[in-house]
Formats: C-alpha cells, sequence, structure tokens
C-alpha cells in the first residue's frame, strides 16, 4: 500500500514510520522540519528507504496526496503550553490546514485517512471511563483546535463521504517523546535532581507508552475501510493516573532524590479527571494495551539516560 504519514518526522509519526517500514509498504512522509534535521529517521530518508516531502499541510495541493491509499495525520502543533502563548499559530496549523486537506481529499480521496485527536478536548466532571459519546469541553486553544479539526474532518465525511477515523488518544509517552510533554519533564528533572515542578497535582490522565498507540494504528491500517469510517476510538490503557502519582513513580524509578513543588493549576486543568474507555477499539480493532506505566517509564527513563550521556545534558526543566 501507499502510505503517507502527514507530521511523520515527530514523535508518534516517526514511530509509526519505523514500525510499518518493516512491513514492506512504500512510505512516504511531509513535514515542515528540514529533513536533514530529523535524527530519528533520517537514515530512512537518506538512504531512500522513505520519501521527504519537506512542506507544511497548511500548503498542501491535491497533487501532493494523489495515489495514497492510507494517510495517517500527526501533523498538529501539538503542545499546550504554546497554545497559549500562540492561539493564532495553533489554529491556523491544527484547524485551517484540516480544510486544506479535505479541499484535496474531494478531489482524490484517500482510502483511509486517520487522524490523531486528543483526549484533551474533555473537560472536568466526566464520568469515568470517558466513551467516544462523551460531551468535548476544550479548555485551552490547543485543545479547541484539536476539537475543531475533528469537526471539520466529520463535517466533511457527512456532506461528501471523504474518509475519516480519529483515534482520541490521552498523553503519549516514550522513546523520542519532546522533552515538552509532563512525563519528559519529569523525568529529566528526576534524572539530573533538580526539582519536579507540579502544576496542580491531583488531576489525572490516561498516559499510554507509544507501542500501544503504534498497536492501535496499525490495527486501523489492517482493518477494513468500511469498518471504520467515520468512526471514533479511544485509544489509551483504561488506568488513571493522577500527575501526583506519576512524579512519585518516577522519583521511585529513577531513584531520584529531587524535590517536589506544587504551584497553580494550569488554565483548566482543576476538577480533571481522566481515563478513557478503550472497549470499542477492543471490541472492534482487537486494541489492548500490552505495556502498562511502570514498565512504560522505565524503558522512558533507560532512553533519556542514555540521551542526556550523549547530549551532555546538566540542566533540568
Ligand atoms: N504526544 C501526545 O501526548 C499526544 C496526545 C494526544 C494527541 N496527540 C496528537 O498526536 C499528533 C502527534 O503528536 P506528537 O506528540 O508526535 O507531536 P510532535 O510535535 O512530536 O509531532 C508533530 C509533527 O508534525 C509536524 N507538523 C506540525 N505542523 C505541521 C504542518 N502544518 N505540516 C506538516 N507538518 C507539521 C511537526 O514538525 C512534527 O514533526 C498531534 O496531532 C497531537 O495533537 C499527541
Amino acid at each position: 500500500m501507499k502510505i503517507l504519514i502527514l507530521g511523520g518526522a515527530g514523535f508518534g509519526g516517526s514511530g509509526l514510520t519505523q514500525r510499518l517500514v518493516k512491513t514492506g509498504h512504500d512510505i512516504s512522509i511531509l513535514d515542515v522540519i528540514a529533513p536533514r534535521h530529523v535524527e530519528m529517521i533520517r537514515h530512512l530518508y537518506e538512504n531512500e528507504t522513505v520519501k521527504y516531502i519537506w512542506k507544511s499541510t497548511q500548503d498542501i495541493s491535491p497533487d501532493d496526496i494523489k495515489g495514497f491509499d492510507i494517510i495517517f495525520d500527526f501533523a498538529a502543533q501539538a503542545d499546550v503550553p504554546l497554545g497559549f502563548t500562540s492561539p493564532i499559530h495553533t489554529a491556523q496549523n491544527n484547524i485551517l490546514s484540516m480544510y486544506r486537506l479535505m479541499e484535496c481529499f474531494k478531489k482524490f480521496p484517500p482510502k483511509k485517512f486517520i487522524y490523531m485527536g486528543s483526549g484533551t478536548t474533555f473537560g472536568p466532571n466526566q464520568p469515568l471511563p470517558i466513551n467516544e459519546g462523551a460531551p468535548q469541553y476544550a479548555a485551552n486553544p490547543y485543545s479547541a483546535s484539536k476539537h475543531c479539526a475533528e469537526i471539520v474532518a466529520l463535517s466533511y465525511h457527512r456532506t461528501f463521504g471523504i474518509p475519516i477515523t480519529i483515534l482520541r488518544n490521552g498523553i503519549v509517552y516514550g522513546e523520542n517523546m519532546r522533552r515538552e510533554i509532563v512525563v519528559a519533564r519529569f523525568i529529566i528533572n528526576a534524572l539530573l535532581s533538580k526539582p519536579l515542578i507540579i502544576e496542580g497535582g491531583d488531576q489525572t490522565r490516561d498516559i499510554n507508552y507509544v507501542t500501544n498507540t503504534l498497536d492501535a494504528l496499525e490495527l486501523l491500517l489492517n482493518v477494513d475501510s468500511s469498518t471504520i469510517n467515520g468512526e471514533i476510538y479511544h485509544c489509551a490503557t483504561g488506568v488513571e493516573t493522577s500527575i501526583d502519582e506519576l512524579a512519585n513513580t518516577i522519583l521511585e524509578l529513577t531513584q531520584s532524590e529531587s524535590e517536589i513543588q506544587h504551584v497553580t493549576y494550569r488554565h483548566g486543568e482543576q476538577n480533571v479527571r481522566q481515563c478513557l474507555d478503550i472497549s470499542k477499539a477492543n471490541k472492534i480493532l482487537g486494541y489492548q494495551p500490552k505495556i502498562f506505566l511502570r514498565e512504560g517509564l522505565k524503558r522512558t527513563i533507560k532512553w533519556f539516560k542514555a540521551e542526556n550521556e550523549r547530549l551532555g545534558l546538566s540542566g533540568g526543566i
């Protein structure tokens, strides 16, 4: 199959690229990052195992997507804090590019279009576990942009029959993750004996190791398109973990004596409790998380230790 991975140079997209090249599919990546700056998959691009289209989805044209059977969409401004400082950039990048894609798909629709949605679009006081039909309540500009992108894609599906499948994720972490994600920030500071700064602490999340997410994406790749078209699936662990618990588990696993400092909640975080209902993904796709928090953190800590040594890092975040 001809597969295009939008945002394929990032954390999740490069993980999927590395996994799918082993299956013999014809893989292309489209990303705004300059190709020679992409460490994780540079070898695959340089030895021509994958094609690299250096471009933004905001400028995508029908010819860029013509002939692809499956398109995965990881391309987004993916950071909540940057959403606060740059809400316009976040909206343009995450929402307008979805309109752009949908207009291209009217001309050349793929068989499947799989979008990486976010569980941050759910607000406080939700009955747990949160299922796909629960009301969304975006409480920050990033979450609003992810929610809007879903609405745009679903509207084109309803009106023009454009294929869309949404995989909504909790926090995804693991090797190669961005250093801005809370799991990474805590691990880095624990390893460097710097304080772990917790905004709030009793709010909870569903924290999923990246290979579980990649398993779900591979299941979506292989299932019949008529089964998943127009559908939303939650991909997570189904386990609720507080940010305090995450920090303490990281301190224990790294044997760190870093202190914990509590500061005020980030906007919209108070009373948020989350774990996602994964029964639909389990029943329809056969999705089952295999790696849970402690094991996933052990693997991620090992990777960060090696990275810190390689980069000679001594500062915390
Ligand atoms: N990591 C998580 O915890 C998490 C959780 C829920 C949802 N998601 C979603 O999953 C997707 C991937 O997240 P990630 O953690 O891998 O992020 P990431 O920042 O590591 O990867 C995103 C990639 O998209 C690229 N990109 C951004 N805008 C682009 C554009 N307009 N055109 C082309 N490329 C563009 C970036 O250069 C980057 O390589 C995002 O849509 C994010 O919202 C991530």
